[in-house]
């Protein structure tokens, strides 16, 4: 049974019946209904101000206060409409977020603040020279996601090792730290939640790695058969014709519990915000080295997910052809 907090942002998701005159409230959510009844008018409509209050914004223990209304009271109530998902804890939007884009996933607990920034984390040698930057301008215009039909058409046969080592060389120099110790982007907070894969070789089982860039150091996780990867994209016949010719894929997952225990409900939509601009920086570094590149969002969340560790979300996927 799950245990209404005070110190909660809860937001009600369900419509409120108040019959005053028959002394009953109904609250009706897409998960079931909950009635109270009670002769106590007054009391009833402290409860239903309570419940119209809940909106996200402020905690429980506040509006209560304001609705002169013990917890003890409500607590009950408040256990039926947990039970029903009639009411969401707001830090756990992420969660709901999910829920929602029939992702299945339920985030971990967050990792406080103190707890984030003491992670583990590769330190480059000092004096390491910096890549040469090019005019951002020109990259910006550059940038295209590639054409999959035309590629498809082109006689130059795609290269799955190249285009692997591509996809890797992609991701790790998006994220990865400078000499200076900064990296090509912004995160909230420099929290750094997101993580990179590469998916992709010759042959029919490819390699799943892990381009972690706490350690610096890229880590095979395992294989996928080309069939079966080609499996975690929805079905559009560009997208598994050039994975079956041998493009290799960039896959950006989230940790969300790096910024969840900082920013409670905004720190999944900071990790959705960098996501984008990770993305945008592959295909800014691509078009510097005229490697095609395409994002694609049409993959199915949770295959995808389990096939490379089960433990973190993918957002967004890159195709890399070489
Ligand atoms: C978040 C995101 C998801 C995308 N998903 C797909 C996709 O599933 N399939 C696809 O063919 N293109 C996808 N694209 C590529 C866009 O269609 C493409 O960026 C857009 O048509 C503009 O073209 P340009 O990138 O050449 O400027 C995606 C792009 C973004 C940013």
């Amino acid at each position: 049974m799950l245990q209404p907090d005070p110190s909660a942002r809860y937001a009600l998701c369900a419509s409120i019946e108040h019959r005053a005159e028959a002394g009953i409230v109904r609250i009706t959510s897409a998960g079931g209904d909950v009635q109270v009844e009670d002769d106590d008018h007054e009391l009833l409509g402290r409860i239903v101000e309570t419940l119209r209050a809940c909106g996200g914004t402020a905690a429980l223990a506040e509006i209560l206060d304001r609705q002169g209304l013990p917890f003890q009271v409500i607590e009950p109530l408040l256990a039926d409409l947990l039970g029903i998902a009639a009411l969401h804890d707001v830090r756990h939007a992420w969660t709901y977020f999910h829920h929602l884009s029939a992702n299945p996933f339920t985030v971990p607990p967050p990792l406080s603040e103190q707890e984030a920034y003491a992670l583990d984390r590769w330190r480059p040698p000092a004096g390491q020279a910096t890549t040469s930057v090019k005019p951002v301008a020109t990259m910006a215009y550059a940038r295209r996601s590639a054409d999959l039909e035309a590629h498809l058409e082109a006689r130059e046969p795609l290269d799955p090792k190249e285009s692997m080592e591509q996809a890797i060389a992609l991701a790790a120099d998006t994220y990865r730290l400078e000499a200076d110790e900064h990296r090509p982007l912004a995160s909230g907070g420099a929290m750094w939640p997101l993580q990179f894969w590469a998916v992709g070789g010759p042959g029919d089982e490819l390699d799943v790695v892990a381009i972690d860039h706490d350690h610096d150091r890229l880590t095979k996780v395992r294989t996928v058969t080309r069939d079966g990867w080609r499996g975690m994209f929805l079905p559009d016949p560009a997208v598994h014709e050039v994975i079956r010719r041998g493009a290799a894929t960039v896959v950006i997952t989230v940790d969300p519990r790096r910024t969840t225990g900082k920013y409670g409900n905004r720190g999944w939509r900071y990790a959705l915000m960098e996501v984008g601009a990770a993305a945008h920086h592959i295909g800014l570094l691509a078009a510097e080295r005229r490697v095609a590149a395409r994002p694609i969002g049409g993959f199915y969340d949770l295959p995808m997910s389990k096939a490379l560790d089960g433990g973190l979300p993918a957002l967004l996927t890159v195709l890399v052809m070489a």
